[in-house]
């Protein structure tokens, strides 16, 4: 019996925007967790617990994606060098960022994200591959609501001011 790992129920090119999804997320990622680290001001603690929190929703979303793709028979994206050339977003250079630069990049970043990802959806259905979907679907999920969060901290017009 052959241990070849076929690619049955789907495509190349959904097994590509799951590895944009992956290097996006892993991109992203990093971008939370620094400005966990840099975020200072009055709202210094739920701006540094929430970064920190989306941080670990992305972790999981790369893992889950990685997962998918393996799966069904793909090797996916898992350097550095592969996230930074595929990513949709980019990391953030420098030190100094204020509270609502931080918040405001993380939305623009994410709803760019989730644009990709209502793409993909449609490729993936189109493609005979609603498992691949699914995942899809729930990954938008989870950065919908991350993007709620953002648009409500950023709407705090306090935030404006520092
Ligand atoms: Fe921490």
């Amino acid at each position: 019996m052959s241990t070849e790992v076929r690619v049955k129920h789907t495509t190349p090119a959904v097994m590509a925007a799951l590895d944009q999804h992956i290097a996006s997320a892993a991109m992203l990622s990093t971008k939370y967790k620094k400005f966990h680290w840099y975020v200072s001001g009055p709202f210094f603690k739920s701006l540094h617990e929430l970064f920190d929190e989306h941080y670990k929703q992305l972790i999981d979303i790369i893992d889950d994606l990685a997962e998918r793709s393996r799966a069904i028979g793909g090797y996916p994206v898992g350097t550095m060098r592969e996230f930074i050339e595929l990513s949709l977003v980019s990391d953030a250079d420098g030190t100094m960022f204020s509270p609502l630069e931080m918040v405001e990049t993380l939305h623009a970043d994410t709803d760019k994200i989730i644009d990709a990802l209502h793409e993909h959806i449609q490729l993936a259905t189109k493609d005979n591959d609603p498992g691949t979907a699914d995942i899809l679907t729930q990954v938008t999920q989870v950065y919908q609501k991350q993007a709620w969060y953002l648009a409500e901290t950023k709407a705090r017009k306090v935030l404006g001011e520092f």
